[in-house]
């Protein structure tokens, strides 16, 4: 933004009645991040000197999760002009141009910023210019008006509006860049004689054309952009919307979703080139995923780290502390937990590996658990490289299993394996021939007695 100096104040101290939640509405998530940290992260994208996020008293965490943000507290909440009051005393004096946001709108992009404060430098040099959009439904939004030169004369909420007013469709988005000073004069003005008894920021308006100044108002590229989260229906709008501009991104980048619509990202995931995605695949925060790696169908995965060349499910589900190493194969039915696995180990079936580590090209057989909990604490399994773990082990851990050794199939461990040894827990296994035979001809009988018997009841 050239050389002028930028503050940006966020409000997120709204009581969010409409969400019906003890949440905070900020702290609402979308693609896994709450919406107050998509707005803080497209703001990221632009220079700014500073920025001050406008909190409730009763809404503390919302200052725990905005931090090293600085957190302003609005006590009590009286309206969004209020709200710009409350913040702008902690705005430095050398700041030139504030761009005032709203925790619930969390779809923004910096592109949009910058085109508001561009609108700012115009050589009319306006007071204020707002964020405009055409909404499908205008409903609850302040209604625009614009004069004849095209200019910005008052916002009209729609609680105070006239059923004429209520026709116009250009919207208020919520989203304003202002001059520093004339802000501070401005603010001291606006009242709160309306139904609401609030101080609304879009007196802002009428309050500068009164003095003389001039106001612009400029329109969104998209309106699904600036939509305002108020309740859980617009939640779902706008995840859907984000997971679409995720999705499109991801494709982009050279991952192949064989069905977009069905594939979940987190507004984190990192993504390599020429992945593939199947259809129904989850990704919860904290996700990463090297080239050349191919999701299954229907995996659930977060807070995993997935090297080059792996594949993973279908139907598999790698939890938080999950680092896979290159080409690691991750089958059906298998669930991965805190736990590093080197490259090229195969995990095919039914298993689960928690709290462990396991080295490079060992193969773990079919319903593998490791015990990593006896009620109390949780314990860690070490399994060596190259080893061998046959089907339907179970790993009481703590237990270290050295490398290339074999454990035989159905084996309870609860000591610790040296290097290429044989470990096998396992019963006496007793053959009698014609057993079966005998014990079905005993049987039958028995049988017709117990039927007749049956036929009685
Ligand atoms: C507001 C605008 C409306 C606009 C709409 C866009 C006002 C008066 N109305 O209405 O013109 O069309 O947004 O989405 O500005 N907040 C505070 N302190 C308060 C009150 C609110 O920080 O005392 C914060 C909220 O946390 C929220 C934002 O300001 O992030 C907007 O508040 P909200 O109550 O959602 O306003 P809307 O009714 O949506
Ligand atoms: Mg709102």
């Amino acid at each position: 933004m050239g050389s002028r100096r930028i503050a940006a104040i966020i409000l997120a101290a709204g009581k969010g009645t409409r969400m019906n939640s003890a949440r905070p509405k900020v702290l609402h998530t979308l693609a896994g991040i709450p919406m107050i940290g998509h707005v803080l992260a497209a703001l990221n994208d632009i220079e700014v000197r500073e920025s001050k996020v406008v909190i409730s008293p009763e809404q503390l965490e919302v200052a725990d999760y905005v931090a090293p943000y600085p957190a302003v507290i609005q006590d009590p909440p009286r309206g969004t002009g209020d709200a710009v009051l409350a913040a702008i005393n902690e705005v430095s004096a050398e700041i030139d141009d504030v761009l005032v946001l709203f925790g619930d709108t969390p779809l923004l992009t910096s592109e949009t910023m910058k085109r508001l404060l561009e609108a700012r430098r115009d050589p009319s040099d306006p007071a204020a210019v707002v964020l405009g959009f055409y909404p499908d439904e205008p409903g609850e939004y302040g209604r625009l008006i614009i004069n004849s030169n095209g200019d910005l004369t008052g916002i009209i909420e729609a609680k105070e509006a006239s059923p004429e007013i209520l026709t116009i469709g250009f919207c208020n988005a919520g989203i304003m860049a202002f001059d520093a000073n004339r802000l501070q004069e401005i603010l001291q003005e606006i009242g709160n004689d309306n139904s609401k008894g609030e101080y609304y920021l879009t007196d802002a308006i009428s309050i500068a054309i009164s003095k003389g100044w001039g106001c612009k108002a400029i329109e969104a590229d998209n309106p699904l952009e600036v939509m305002g989260v108020n309740t859980r229906a617009e939640l779902a709008i706008a995840e859907a919307s984000m997971q679409d501009r995720l999705r499109s991104d991801a494709m982009r980048r050279g991952v192949t979703l064989i069905d977009p619509s069905s594939v979940w990202f987190s507004a984190d995931t990192i993504l390599g080139r020429d992945i593939t995605v199947g259809p129904h695949v989850w990704f919860g925060p904290g996700v990463s995923i090297g080239n050349n790696v191919e999701i299954r169908p229907f995996c659930h995965i977060e807070g995993a780290r997935i090297g080059e060349g792996a594949i993973i499910g279908p139907f598999a589900r790698l939890r938080p502390g999950t680092n896979l190493g290159d080409g690691v194969h991750i089958g059906n039915y298998v669930e991965i937990k805190e736990a590093k696995l080197d490259s090229g180990v195969k995990v095919n079936h039914l298993s689960y590996i928690g709290d462990s580590v396991v080295g490079y090209d060992t193969n773990i057989g079919a319903g593998t658990i490791t015990c990593n909990y006896n009620g109390f604490s949780k314990e860690k399994t070490e399994i060596g490289a190259q080893a061998f773990i046959g089907s339907n082990t179970a790993i009481v851990a703590p237990v270290k299993i050295g490398d290339r050794a074999i454990v035989g199939a159905g084996s309870t461990l609860t000591r610790d394996l040296p290097a290429d040894a044989l470990g096998l827990t396992r019963a006496k296994e007793i053959v009698r021939e014609g057993w079966a035979a005998d014990f079905r001809k005993r049987k039958s009988k028995t049988v017709p007695a117990d039927k007749d018997q049956r036929d009685l009841d």
